[in-house]
């Protein structure tokens, strides 16, 4: 039994339209493509809080809620769970919005933790600059 949410959680960090190019042979959109939107939203948000580059470690607690037709607009909201040391923990949700009405309704959740890493590929603390402000 999935619950679903009334409005989205956070803010929008990516939104882009569905095409037809990444269906699966059923005509829905691809579960994989809807993960690497939701990984990119992930990252961008993970960015703005390191302030720098960061690299996905783990995803958890994926749920698709709907299927993703064709031709939705689609939208990535991110907000912070958890900043540890070197990792921030992100929750993604994706919503969909139909085109003519404007309606939104929630398809996917999921939870992308990214590790800060300096700029040998190395990993960094998050909380230890001083430009950040959590
Ligand atoms: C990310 C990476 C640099 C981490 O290096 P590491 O030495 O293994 O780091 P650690 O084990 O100390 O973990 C670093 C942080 O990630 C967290 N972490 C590691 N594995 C995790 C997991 N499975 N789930 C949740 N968090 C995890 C740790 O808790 C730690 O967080 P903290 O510093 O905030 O306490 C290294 O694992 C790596 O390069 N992985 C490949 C990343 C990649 O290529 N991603 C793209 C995939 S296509």
């Amino acid at each position: 039994m999935q619950t679903f949410n009334a409005t989205p959680t956070g803010t929008i960090a990516l939104q882009t339209i569905t095409m037809p190019a990444d269906t699966n042979p059923f005509g829905d959109i691809f579960g994989g493509w809807v993960m690497a939107q939701m990984d990119l939203a992930g990252a961008i948000h993970a960015n703005e809080v390191s302030q720098g580059r960061v690299t996905t470690v783990a995803v958890g607690s994926m749920v698709f809620m709907r299927p993703v037709p064709v031709g939705a607009i689609i939208s990535c909201y991110t907000s912070t769970l958890r900043i540890g040391n070197t990792s921030i923990r992100v929750k993604v949700e994706v919503w969909i919005k139909d085109f003519l009405t404007h309606q939104i309704i929630q398809v996917t959740q999921g939870e992308y933790v990214y590790v800060a890493l300096d700029e040998q590929g190395h990993k960094r603390p998050v909380l230890n600059n001083p430009s950040i402000s959590v």
